[in-house]
């Protein structure tokens, strides 16, 4: 956010005074006239109000503070500059730095005693003292004759930020290339690592580079060099043109339907994302404008030379086209070690070759293109030559500038950075051996009649499959036994049913992704209805998780054995092949953290919804901890695992890491620490040690978040306190606990119950864990409102670290989010 300028009251002021000086058409807010600098506190204001120009910082630390010269929104709070001046070279003593217009029509920043600090390198001729700079309400900055003649603009010198009507040069003819440059970071203008714009080369494909490394790449542009009016629709509010003014190609965004009441800019952002931002009702709200740069597989090139990153699978992977094989035999999900993948059989070449058809795809970068080429010429020309790998072809369908319809493009060497897309994309032709493709002939002839046999076998597989689902059940029940289960003999119970996976297919609609109701480390939950109506919720464990059959087993056992209000009722369970997957219940309102960190959705969880969900879910925790017949240690209790049914009853779920004590085990520990930092109890987190204590400790926590509405790492507060639990501490200890109840819920609120269960979360999130209350002295005191707890003392471990991702505060809530598991390893 821009500080150091006036406030907008202070402004009006301003304006309202100067109006009343000058005469009405002279008001200069929005103009910087030669010989009268503007100086850090005072800004420039287009004439509608949309932007203002001056000095800015963007740091909120006391120390430090760097000064900048920008342009920025007026009505938007953050993410709201979009133009700087002097970004690399920060002035760091506003106290007599300017901007001043000189009266040889240069646009000059200087610093402390006249330092030159940035220039726009104007030197017009003779007498000029009649130019002045206009900040327009487009958002450009223009410096002009009193002709009229354009010297500088600001639009012709972006920086991190599109602007509409603004025009980005992407190709170099006659002039430099343009490239948006991202910022350092939040707090640092200067050029950061990552940049966007065009292959300079031939422009048909977008790049974000990461230094002067690609990072990723658009899919190729379907029509080249259009007159006018071609367009991209890139969403529902916006689309990119290209168009040509002399000898230059220049990209351009409109906004969809001319609704000009929305606010849109394109924005480099340092994350190394090129965001659509949107400023509507008061709300920003932004979309991602170069294909999804949310899975590391569309990183440029991460797949490997033939590989490609398969996006129409649920769980986005590299694999090698059709015909190649991997390189190494490494693991390539996770595609760190992927070297690529290389021919099955080597390429024989003769006038034999034919070509592969792949559909959808990102075609590979690396191309080259052959001119006016109809498509029969362009496979002819690849078969022609025994170097080219593979072709691709689209007739576009304008007519373009320089008269050329066709798009034949050819590779000579590595297929690199391919994808598979869904619902887009084009036609690869890859070159193989004909002999292979005399094979697929014969199987286009014999497969349908294979085809046929099969569909028969499996209508009668599956006909007799059903009748034994049931005897299916205590096989597997059998086997997990086997497996090493021998110590919880007692727990298997054949009634628990296993779910066919042609049931569970049916049910999601083959896993559809618009059943996907979110994503972890674990793999992927789908909702799905089951023939008989009911609605499910699926958990399919990733294939490469490495948390498979262990936590799967712990999971299944666990829960078909605990029955309680509040904890999650797992329906059954499947596993087929490689698959495991249980099903639970779907409960409508999904998990709390889609409530308490959604700004919007936050105000509907009233302190009494809040004081239920505190008191189930410690309900929930005794019976898991004291009441079933096991001891059962959670170990995972953060808001995305409390889901919340239609009555917003609390339900604890995720006993993927649940651990079983037997007998009189009071404590166990671990090698592998697993679950989520903040959530985690310092003796576990350093130790490995957990006992019930480590629960209670998380409950704590999840009391402090339900009570304040913040994360327990949210960067809201000030840097004093780095998380919600030194916050509470702080204001527990001067008495005031109304400060740290939820704003949108502290008039409506019994203090007295939220004063006690900031209370009880301060002793549950003690250091030592002996000085931490069980859970049924939890309940007993939600119950009966005891007052007489012992106090506190200050929990020193988390409160003096900040453990949180810095993103916490940030990132976009939904419970897919909060899924994520931290895993360290050894002690
Ligand atoms: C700066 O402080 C204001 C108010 O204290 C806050 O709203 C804003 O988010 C802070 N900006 C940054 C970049 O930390
Ligand atoms: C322009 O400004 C410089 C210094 O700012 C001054 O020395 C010079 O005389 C000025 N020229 C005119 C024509 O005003
Ligand atoms: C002005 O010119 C100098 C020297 O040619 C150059 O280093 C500087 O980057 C230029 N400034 C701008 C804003 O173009
Ligand atoms: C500058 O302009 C004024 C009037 O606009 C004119 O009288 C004067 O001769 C001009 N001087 C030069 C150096 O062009
Ligand atoms: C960008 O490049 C730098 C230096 O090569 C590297 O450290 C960093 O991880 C890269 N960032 C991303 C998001 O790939
Ligand atoms: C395209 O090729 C055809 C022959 O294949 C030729 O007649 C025509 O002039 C070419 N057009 C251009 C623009 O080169
Ligand atoms: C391109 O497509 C248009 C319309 O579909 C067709 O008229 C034209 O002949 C095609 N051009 C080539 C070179 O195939
Ligand atoms: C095949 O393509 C390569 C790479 O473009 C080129 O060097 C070579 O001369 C071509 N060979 C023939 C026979 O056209």
């Amino acid at each position: 956010m821009p500080m150091g300028f006036l406030p907008i009251h202070g402004i009006i002021l301003l304006v309202v005074c100067s109006l009343s000086l000058l005469p009405p058409s002279a008001s200069s807010d929005s103009r910087l006239l030669p010989n009268r600098p503007l100086t850090v506190g005072s800004t420039l204001i287009s004439d509608d109000g949309t932007f203002s120009l001056g000095f800015f910082s963007p740091s909120n630390s006391t120390r430090n503070n760097n000064y900048y010269v920008g342009i920025w929104y007026n009505q938007i709070p953050k993410d709201n500059i979009v133009w700087v001046a002097n970004r690399a070279t920060p002035i760091t003593d506003p106290s007599s730095a300017t901007l001043t217009l000189t009266n040889t029509s240069n646009l000059v920043v200087y610093g402390t005693d006249g330092q030159l600090i940035w220039t726009a390198n104007i030197s017009a001729p003779g007498n000029t003292t009649s130019a002045e700079a206009t900040l327009e309400n487009t958002g450009n900055f223009i410096l002009r004759t009193s002709e009229g003649f354009i010297l500088w603009q600001s639009f012709n010198h972006p920086t991190d930020t599109l602007l509409l009507g603004m025009d980005f040069r992407v190709t170099h003819n006659t002039h430099a290339l343009q490239r948006l440059i991202s910022w350092n970071s939040p707090q640092d203008p200067s050029p950061g690592s990552f940049s966007y714009g065009a292959d300079p080369n031939e422009f048909l494909q977008r790049f974000i580079w990461n230094g002067s490394r690609a990072y990723r790449r658009s899919p190729v542009w379907n029509n080249y060099l259009i007159v006018g009016s071609y367009m991209e629709i890139i969403n529902s509010n916006i689309y990119l043109t290209i168009h040509r003014i002399d000898d230059e190609i220049y990209i351009s965004y409109g906004v969809a339907g001319g609704s000009s009441s929305s606010t849109v800019n394109i924005k480099m952002d340092y994350s190394g994302k090129v965001k659509i931002l949107m400023w509507e009702s008061n709300m920003l709200e932004w979309d991602v404008l170069e294909a999804e740069p949310n899975h590391e597989c569309s990183t440029y090139g991460y797949c490997g030379p033939f590989g490609y990153c398969d996006n129409s699978e649920p769980i986005v992977a590299c694999k090698c086209l059709d015909g190649f094989e991997p390189i190494s035999n490494t693991d390539r999900s996770d595609g760190s070690s992927s070297k690529g993948c290389r021919r099955k059989e080597a390429l024989r070449c003769d006038r034999e070759n034919s070509f592969l058809t792949l559909a959808s795809m990102k075609i590979p970068d690396k191309f080259v293109y052959v001119k006016n080429k109809s498509f029969d010429e362009c496979t002819a020309e690849c078969a022609s030559n025994c170097s080219c790998a593979a072709y691709a072809y689209a007739n576009m369908s304008t007519t373009a500038i320089n008269g050329d319809e066709t798009r034949c493009l050819l590779w000579m060497g590595d297929l690199i950075d391919t994808e598979k897309l869904v619902g887009q994309g084009e036609n690869l032709y890859i070159r193989v051996n004909s002999l292979s493709e005399k094979r697929s002939h014969i199987l286009k002839i014999t497969l349908p009649v294979l085809l046929s046999f099969l569909i028969l076998i499996c209508m009668c597989l599956l006909w007799i499959c059903n009748c034994r689902d049931k005897q299916r059940n205590k096989q597997i029940w059998k086997e997990m036994i086997s497996r090493g289960l021998s110590t919880s003999d007692e727990l298997v119970d054949e009634k628990f049913p296993f779910i066919s996976f042609r049931k569970i297919v049916l049910a999601t609609n083959n896993f559809s992704s618009s059943n996907m109701l979110g994503h972890g480390g674990f793999g992927y939950v789908y909702k799905g209805t089951l023939q008989c109506g009911k609605r499910i919720a699926v958990k399919r464990l990733s294939k490469g998780s490495g948390q498979g059959v262990l936590e799967f087993r712990n999971e299944v056992i666990l829960i078909a054995k605990l029955q309680h209000r509040n904890l999650v009722k797992l329906l059954g369970f499947c596993i087929h092949g490689d698959e495991k997957l249980l099903i639970y219940e779907y409960l409508p309102n999904k998990s709390l953290d889609a409530f308490l960190f959604n700004s919007n959705k936050r105000p509907l969880l009233h302190w009494s919804i809040r004081f239920n969900i505190i008191m189930g879910i410690a309900r929930g925790l005794l019976y898991l901890h004291q009441d079933s017949r096991l001891k059962i240690i959670h170990r995972d209790l953060k808001p995305s695992n409390i889901l919340l049914d239609a009555e917003m009853n609390p339900m604890i779920s995720d006993f993927g890491m649940a651990r079983i004590f037997y007998g009189n085990q009071q404590q166990g520990n671990t090698n592998r620490v697993m679950g989520t930092y903040g959530y985690m109890p310092p003796e576990y987190a350093l130790e490995g040690m957990f006992s019930v204590k480590s629960d209670v400790y998380s409950f704590g926590v999840l009391v402090l978040e339900i009570v304040s509405g913040s994360k327990i790492s949210s960067m809201l507060m000030t840097e004093d306190y780095p998380n919600i639990i030194a916050y509470a501490w702080s204001l527990w200890k001067d008495g005031n606990t109304k400060d740290f109840v939820d704003p949108s819920i502290v008039e409506s609120c019994s203090l007295d119950e939220t004063s006690q269960c900031i209370h009880i979360g301060l002793l549950c999130v003690q250091d030592n864990p002996n000085s931490r209350p069980l859970m049924s002295s939890v309940v007993s005191i939600l119950e009966n409102g005891d007052t007489s707890l012992p106090p506190p003392k200050q929990p020193i471990y988390f409160a003096e670290r900040n453990n949180g991702p810095y993103e916490a505060a940030e990132a976009p809530v939904d419970s897919a989010n909060t899924m994520s598991i931290t895993e360290l390893e050894g002690r």
